[in-house]
């Protein structure tokens, strides 16, 4: 299989707002140029008021649910904490903890498949470069983590289902300074989600522009898969506002970074693009099995600045992340992309990243 980025290219932004003829141009010129500028197709949709859903919202809101017929599952779900196994119901932190006094802490989600960890050393790697870039020792090996890992999956009689990692700064006192903290704490929970229904994948998801900005790198890098996820967690908020399915997050620039907890994809005359990591997208271990998939299926990918135009001229639209999986986007701001339709091409990559996923990984029960 190809290497993820292989024959991806990195385009920068030139003219913002021509940005279909961008996206062509650099597809048909492959040339790099131009200073990254500010982008006028920035407009979005005014913060929504709170109301009823829209009818336009294409699915439910997530759903989390322990029961999978493969799974054979606790009444209570064990979950790790240092250590040791609690049931739910008794699996505490310390109120000092800085992980909840001040989103001083890294996470990662992690989907099992089959009996199987999909993409485990990508995730690690990920959950350590995290630590690394905000100070934070995580105190064990990754083989330990690994174990770790799969003794939550296993105590918790899973064969599928999806692994919330976190790792915080520990306890310290009212002050935020990490230094008062001496010992990260590490936390398990192994779970059954169904971000979203079977038909959503069939149907697609509707998004939304909203006005809360990606945050810019120089504040905190989205790279860092931090506790602090308000961020986020405001768009999310602005799209269930809207009635949405998701939020479509711009950066400082105007140009789409990522969706609150996805990365985005378009496709335009059958080449695939999507924001590069410079954008506020993270680098989605998800968008990388996509890179994979699609340069195995014969399609370009291209790390571009996108606008909104470009959202909206496609011909196709999907997003990419560890619970929503690859997920077609059907409508944007309340335009049909393309046919309003998931596209052939979308459904050739689900296709192939379901079997990647099913047949694919590290074993947890060997
Ligand atoms: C902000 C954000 N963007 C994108 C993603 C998708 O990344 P991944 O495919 O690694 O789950 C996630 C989820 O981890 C996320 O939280």
């Amino acid at each position: 299989m190809a290497k993820s980025g292989a024959l991806v290219r990195r385009c920068n932004s030139f003219e913002h707002g021509a940005s279909s003829d961008l996206l062509l141009n650099c597809l048909l010129n492959g040339r790099t140029f131009c200073v990254p500028t500010k982008n006028t197709d920035s407009m979005v949709l005014e913060e929504p008021e709170a109301g009823a859903p829209s009818p336009n919202a294409a699915v439910k809101p997530a759903n989390e649910t322990r029961k999978s017929s493969a799974n054979t599952v606790p009444t209570q779900s064990m979950i790790y904490i240092d250590g040791q196994f609690f049931p739910e119901s008794e699996a505490k932190i310390s109120v000092f903890d800085h992980g909840l006094l001040y989103g001083d802490g890294i996470f990662e989600g992690i989907r099992f498949y089959n009996g199987r960890v999909f993409r485990l050393d990508e995730h690690l790697d990920r959950l350590w470069d995290s630590a690394r870039s905000i100070c934070l020792e995580i105190p064990m090996s990754k083989e330990e983590m690994t174990e770790a890992l799969f003794e939550t999956i296993r105590k918790n009689g899973l064969r599928d289902g999806y692994i919330r990692q976190v790792v915080t700064r520990g306890v310290g006192n009212l002050g935020l300074n990490p230094a008062q903290c001496k010992r990260p704490s590490i936390i398990i929970i192994a779970a059954v989600i169904a971000l979203y229904p079977e038909e959503a994948y069939r149907n697609g998801l509707t998004i939304v522009t909203c006005a809360t900005r990606r945050m810019s790198a120089a504040a905190l890098n989205p790279a860092v898969k931090s506790l602090n996820y308000l961020n986020n967690v405001m768009a999310r908020i602005e799209a269930n506002l809207a009635g949405a399915d998701e939020a479509l997050m711009l950066n400082d620039h105007g140009n789409v970074a990522e969706c609150t907890a996805d990365n985005v994809f378009i496709i335009k005359k059958g080449h695939i693009f999507t924001p590069p990591i410079t954008a506020g997208a993270l680098r989605g271990i998800t968008r990388a099995v996509a890179f994979d998939v699609a340069l195995e299926l014969g399609f370009t990918i291209r790390e571009v600045d996108i606008t909104r135009h470009d959202v909206f001229t496609a011909d196709e639209c999907f997003l990419t992340g560890t619970a929503a999986e690859v997920i077609p986007v059907i409508k944007a701001d309340g335009r049909l992309i393309g046919t309003g339709k998931p596209g052939p091409i979308t459904g050739r990559i689900i296709a192939r990243f379901r079997e990647l996923t099913r047949g694919t990984g590290t074993p947890i029960y060997s």
